[in-house]
């Protein structure tokens, strides 16, 4: 890391492309989904190394349901699986686990492995790694102005909705990275995101490793963060002299 600079404090990530990467090596799409896995690992081991705070990863979409029957089993089983091998790891290394979505589609047992693992991993003060499944931003958006009407809110302001979202305890992220070339949103953070900075890579999620990260990272030490205000607003040491 160049001296002096900080890594994003949070970074959230949408890993698209397992299906591509496995068409591409005449693979069945699951083949993908358990590369995938890897490119998890490598990630949150880096992230961890240079000292991200947060890293969010989509893991499945509230409109990933609509996918085949037999591909969302292989992801539901291959998350249960990866609780079940992963925690202990990811607890070693001061890991907090958390997961984001609606569990009301998961299986008894998923969600039971989802409890026990943020539980073993609620006291850990390093990298906090939150999984999104079955996750929507626009489903976060609704359920947190729920959460207000049942407080008997009368009225709603942006503080005490953002209070109400999933990761409330979660500063915004500040790096948002999509792989396998799409240039969309999917659902997935949208209140969040609003002033993140944008990283579109052609990469496919497998592919996506450590110096792919560092690119990332790099292109985001680039930007002029301005948040509404003009460059020279700024202080010095967060303005980018443009060519
Ligand atoms: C992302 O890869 C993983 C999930 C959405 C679960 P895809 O499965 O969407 O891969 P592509 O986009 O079809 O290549
Ligand atoms: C977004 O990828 C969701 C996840 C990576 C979990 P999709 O592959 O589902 O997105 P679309 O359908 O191409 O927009
Ligand atoms: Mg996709």
């Amino acid at each position: 890391m160049p001296e002096g600079r900080q890594p994003p404090r949070h970074i959230a990530i949408i890993m698209d492309g397992n299906g591509r990467w496995a068409k591409k090596r005449f693979l069945p799409r699951v083949a993908g989904h358990k590369r995938g896995l890897d490119a998890v690992r490598e990630v949150v081991g880096a992230c961890k190394e240079m000292g991200v705070g947060y890293l969010t990863l989509f893991a499945f979409s509230t409109e990933n349901w609509r996918r085949p029957q037999d591909e969302v089993t292989f992801l539901m089983d291959l998350f249960l699986r990866a609780l079940e091998h992963e925690v202990s790891k990811l607890h070693g290394n001061n890991i907090r686990l958390q997961v984001l979505g609606s569990r009301a589609r998961f299986s008894a047992e998923l969600c039971e492995r989802i409890d026990r693992a943020e539980q073993k991993t609620a006291g850990n003060d390093g990298l906090v790694l939150s999984i999104a499944a079955d996750y929507g931003g626009r489903w976060d958006i609704v359920q947190a102005a729920n959460q207000l009407l049942q407080q008997g809110a009368t009225e709603i302001t942006e503080e005490a909705l953002s209070r109400q979202l999933t990761m409330s305890w979660a500063p915004e992220p500040d790096l948002f990275i999509r792989t396998g070339g799409e240039q969309r949103i999917s659902n997935f953070l949208l209140w969040q995101l609003a002033y993140s900075e944008l990283y579109f890579t052609d990469l496919l999620w497998p592919d996506f490793d450590r110096a792919a990260l560092e690119q990332a990272i790099s292109s985001y030490w680039q930007r002029e963060r301005r948040f509404g205000r003009t460059s020279e607003q700024l202080p010095e040491h967060l303005r980018r002299d443009k060519p």
